[in-house]
């Protein structure tokens, strides 16, 4: 909707009227072209203001309407109109103005922005480009690089940079509809045809000099970092429509390209990604309790235990939210080190916000008794089973009563932790990822005895640190890192069979991740792993040379990691692993030719035959194995629904954003396929349970292969039959 009011004598005040963000729903569409028309045809109006009501100007399109089919008046007419409108029309943009919403601004004759005001074009990141003039109407008004790098990237601009730009002629720190107002009346006061200059859509778009290695530079570097999305590169192309062409003709090649994006398959996963996002913060818990139901406890003051590069990022992360941190370390080298680090962190971070550093948040200590008076602790020691629990036993004796205590494991069973307390209910995992202030994903944790508000404060820190967090329930590995593994074992067994790890992460890095398996193993460390598989028994040191050693506990198992660890390839941090690097810490991966003899010999030593492998199989492998899992994971009820998983590998594993995530690739793919591809490879490898197709994958299919959006309902009959 939006309504129609006159204040000041003869301002038209246009306001949308959509909560919660004033999206251009079809009512709302309607309700501008009605209050627009009325302002026209009003002789008392002399000008227009136009704004959003509860402080916020326009989130753009209502995303929810692009599945639909799109009823009501189309957008482009409605600014045309605007612009060509005879009395001043004035956006008085309050909060944000964003999308469709910044193009609308953009069609009125001038722009007033509250000092707070977020202003940008984000389509491209739900796949699409701003095809309501947008790609045609920024570049005319601001230049062709600034408007190439707002719409490429789809990134908000500050209103102060706005300015700076040209986006809007004023920024005011006071009521911006009052601001509007007064402008309005001045405009329709002046004399002559100020209105002519002010619609953009007829300025000639600024050609810089070198428009076409311009072009081919932003072209090269825009398809380098989309990995395969295909709506930053419509975006290039529509802004070169508009250098190259007359306005209507850019029009009609904005209209193009988006025709070609609007149905695409990317298109439909970027926006599943962008409502999975926030879906995953309605949690529920098998227990029936929920967001909804569950108050979290407000935390003033929390610790983190142990600084090593874990702890340092959380550390940074706390302080940066402004909570007064407590950072325990008890080795002293360690500590002071930390200290460094930890400054360094925040003094970086400060910088590039332009904020002062939060230094004097945290306090350090060497003595967990300096966790006494702190509402949640975050413990961050060693993977080690061992150490956490004497220190999930010292925190319970030394913390005040009710103090959350939360361990960042990425994967040790948290009940276990849990029953080393007091107050078992009041313990939860909180798995970060790698740097912990960088990267968005979180996992909460829950055991079968953590409360309800537990998960709830937990949850509530995550969205405050500024994460994306996601409840999962507590097994082996949670969801991402259980997910992880039959993926990384499908890798090691394609290495068996005759591929190379340049073969493996050349097939992966196609398909969109940031980084293949092997670079990835080789960046976060081989020894790791090794660790861990020597704790289970599985490593067996210089035995691979019998048969038997193909096999452990009964299932097949490949030793080709643990070779390199006992040869200390450990990967980048000394310099060799799966690739080798110039030097210990160096970042460029280069293929290794020890590591194919080694490779060679190895398979001549199991009597193993190479075979050429193509990249559909290392996809089909890696993927349907890991998808398999995911399957899994929702059977046990884990994670609650596909959105969840999805948004931990969107957010932790880089998986690429424009294919959705595993569990909706799997859907776009086809569940019948999925099944009959992994039916496939177990057939072929009997001996690797991971290929085995998963009962909720069948029975899925046997429903019919719902989208993935009602698999819910499908999981919840399976569990209301168990
Ligand atoms: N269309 C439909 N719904 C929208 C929307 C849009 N353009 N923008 C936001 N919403 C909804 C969200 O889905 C969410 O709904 P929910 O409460 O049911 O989950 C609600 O508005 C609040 O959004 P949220 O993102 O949780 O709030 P926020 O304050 O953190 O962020 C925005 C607000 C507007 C910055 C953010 O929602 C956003 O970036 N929206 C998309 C803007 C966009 O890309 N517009 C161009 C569309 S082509």
């Amino acid at each position: 909707m939006a309504q129609f009011t006159r204040v000041s004598g003869s301002v038209g005040l246009i306001t949308l009227q959509n909560p919660p963000v004033n999206a251009l729903s079809a009512a709302v569409r309607q309700g501008i072209i009605d209050t627009v028309q009325r302002s026209l045809s009003d002789p008392k109006v002399k000008s227009v203001v136009i704004c959003g009501q509860n402080g916020i100007f326009c989130g753009g399109a209502d995303i929810k309407e692009f599945g639909s089919d799109m009823r009501g008046p189309p957008l482009v007419p409605m600014i045309h109109t605007i612009e060509a409108a005879h009395k001043p029309v004035v956006a008085a943009i309050e909060g944000i103005a964003l999308g469709g919403g910044l193009e609308l601004a953009l069609g009125c004759h001038y722009r007033i922005a509250h000092s707070k005001a977020r202003l940008g074009l984000p389509e491209v990141t739900l796949g699409l480009l701003p095809a309501a003039g947008g790609s045609q109407r920024l570049p005319r008004l601001i230049g062709v690089p600034a408007a190439l790098n707002l719409i490429t990237t789809g990134r908000h601009v500050t209103a102060a940079e706005a300015l700076q730009l040209g986006i809007v002629d004023v920024v005011t720190d006071h009521n911006t509809v009052d601001a509007a107002v007064k402008f309005a009346l001045s405009a329709a006061g002046e004399t002559g045809q100020p209105l002519d200059a002010r619609r953009i859509s007829t300025h000639p778009c600024p050609r810089p000099s070198d428009l076409d290695a311009l072009f081919e530079e932003v072209m090269h570097k825009v398809r380098q970092s989309a990995r395969g999305a295909i709506a930053p590169v419509a975006c290039v192309q529509a802004v070169r429509a508009a250098a190259t062409l007359p306005y209507t003709q850019g029009m009609e090649r904005e209209k193009e390209l988006m025709a070609t994006l609007f149905t695409s398959g990317q298109a439909r996963a970027l926006q599943y990604c962008f409502f999975s996002q926030r879906a995953v913060g309605r949690w529920s818990m098998p227990s029936g309790a929920c967001w909804d139901t569950s108050k979290p406890r407000p935390v003033h003051k929390a610790a983190v235990i142990g600084l090593g590069t874990m702890g340092r990022g959380i550390t940074v992360a706390l302080a940066q939210t402004g909570l007064s941190v407590v950072a325990v370390e008890t080795q002293e080298k360690q500590l002071v080190e930390a200290k460094q680090a930890v400054s360094g962190m925040l003094q970086r971070g400060a910088k590039r916000h332009g904020v002062a550093p939060a230094l004097d948040k945290i306090s350090y200590s060497q003595d967990i008794q300096a966790v006494a008076d702190v509402d949640l602790v975050i413990e961050a020691v060693f993977e080690d089973m061992a150490l956490k629990k004497k220190i999930f036993q010292q925190l319970s004796a030394v913390c005040k009563p009710g103090t959350f205590l939360c361990s960042n494991t990425s994967g040790l069973d948290v009940d276990h932790l849990a029953s080393q307390t007091r107050n078992p209910e009041l313990v939860v995992g909180m798995h970060f990822f790698a740097p912990a202030h960088v990267m968005k994903l979180l996992e909460v944790v829950y055991g079968p005895r953590s409360s309800p508000q537990a998960v709830a404060t937990a949850m509530q820190l995550g969205k405050k640190m500024g994460k994306v967090s996601v409840a999962v329930g507590n097994c082996r590995g949670f969801v991402g890192n259980r997910m992880l593994k039959p993926y990384m074992e499908q890798a090691l067994f394609l290495l068996e069979e005759g591929a190379t790890p340049e073969l493996v992460d050349r097939a992966l890095e196609e398909f969109g991740f940031a980084m293949g398996v092997f670079r990835m193993s080789d960046l976060s460390g081989l020894d790791v792993g090794w660790r861990v598989r020597k704790a289970d028994g599985l490593v067996e040191p210089g035995t691979a040379s019998g048969q038997s050693a193909r096999i452990r506990q009964g299932r097949r198992y490949s030793p080709l990691g643990d070779l390199l660890c006992e040869q200390g390839r450990f990967g980048q941090k000394t310099g060799r692993g799966w690739y080798q690097y110039d030097k210990p810490g160096s970042r460029v991966a280069r293929a290794d030719p020890w590591l194919h003899g080694f490779l060679e010999e190895y398979r001549a030593r199991h009597g193993l035959v190479a075979r050429q492998i193509h990249h559909q199989e290392v996809l089909e492998r890696c993927l349907y194995a890991l998808i398999n899992e995911g399957f899994r994971i929702l059977e046990d009820g884990i994670a609650a629904g596909p959105e969840d998983i999805d948004t931990i590998y969107v957010f932790g594993y880089s998986w690429p954003r424009h294919r959705g995530g595993p569990m909706f690739y799997a859907a776009m793919v086809g569940l019948p396929k999925v099944l009959e591809r992994l039916e496939h490879y177990h057939q072929a490898h009997p001996d690797v349970p991971y290929l085995q197709p998963c009962g909720l994958l069948r029975r899925l299919v046997a429903s019919g292969s719902p989208p993935v959006q009602r698999w819910r309902e499908v999981i919840k009959k399976l569990h209301s039959h168990l």
